[in-house]
């Protein structure tokens, strides 16, 4: 989009400024031959100055904005080999197991769950809603309830900033009739989805995140006054990561997950 602006706003910035040039020459060309009759003259010189500056003033910043254009395009060109393609971004996200301590803006967190809400579900039932806890101290409690004594991979989430309740909500009667039908847990696979959506976006926003499926339900519903019949599925961890590097991801070789036309 913005390079589509300035692939036209630099032409048309191009000839305004042309023409705002030719009027301003023409007004100085008139100023200096301004009728010198002692009783108007200082009147009519005085205002064919002021037009003068006014449009000196208007070609300035015309040609400030040009420039502008052009060096954003040329930017636009010089980093178009930069941007991040879908891959790329999908190789990028990475469980995020360590915090900076700087906090979240939440209209970073909104676009994440921007990116959630459009997430694709069974007959459209959007069964999903996110709880963002940004507030440290109770951050700090829910965090406490994602590792104990004995299981303590999750003790990390202390130091995310901001961690998020993913908690599924009713289906629409079709999708629920089709999950007992099919015997497919239709729920469970709009929620991963979405969860994903939501870390890819964290992702593109420079953010790191890290869902965890172990934690203590019991605790995380009594602090959050979340009622019984609910179930949080997931929580995600999301902040600064504190290391730049992006580790190089263990999965199963494409050949023993796809096949084309046979199992
Ligand atoms: C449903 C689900 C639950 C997970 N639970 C945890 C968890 O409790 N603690 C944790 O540290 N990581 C958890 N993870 C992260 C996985 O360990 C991680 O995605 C996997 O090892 C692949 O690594 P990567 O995310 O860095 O690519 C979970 C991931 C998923 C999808």
């Amino acid at each position: 989009m913005s390079k589509r602006c300035c692939f036209f706003a630099t032409p048309i910035l191009a000839i305004l400024h042309n023409l705002a040039l030719r009027y301003s020459y023409a007004a100085i060309y008139r100023a200096k031959q301004v009728d010198p009759k002692p009783q108007s003259c200082m009147f009519k010189k005085s205002n064919a100055y002021f037009k003068c500056i006014i449009i000196a003033t208007s070609n300035y910043l015309n040609t400030i904005a040009g420039m502008c254009m052009l060096s954003g395009n040329l930017i636009c060109k010089l980093f178009k080999g930069v941007e991040l393609n879908f891959l790329e971004l999908v190789n990028q996200r990475q469980s995020v197991r360590s915090y900076q301590k700087r906090g979240v803006d939440r209209d970073k967190i909104d676009r994440c769950i921007e990116a959630a809400r459009m997430a694709p579900s069974a007959c459209n039932s959007q069964p999903w809603k996110f709880v963002v806890i940004d507030d440290p101290e109770l951050k700090n409690k829910v965090a406490s309830s994602t590792y104990g004594n004995l299981v303590s991979i999750n003790r990390f989430s202390v130091q995310a900033p901001v961690l998020v309740l993913v908690i599924s909500e009713r289906q629409k009667l079709s999708a629920r009739f089709g999950s007992i039908v099919k015997r497919r847990q239709l729920k469970m696979i709009d929620i991963g989805i979405a969860a994903e959506h939501f870390c890819l976006q964290a992702t593109e926003e420079g953010l790191g995140s890290c869902m965890m499926g172990w934690f203590s339900e019991r605790r995380v519903n009594k602090l959050l006054g979340i009622p019984k019949s609910k179930r949080v599925e997931l929580v995600i961890s999301i902040g600064y990561s504190a290391s730049d590097e992006i580790r190089s991801k263990t999965r199963k070789p494409i050949d023993e997950m796809r096949s084309f036309n046979k199992y």
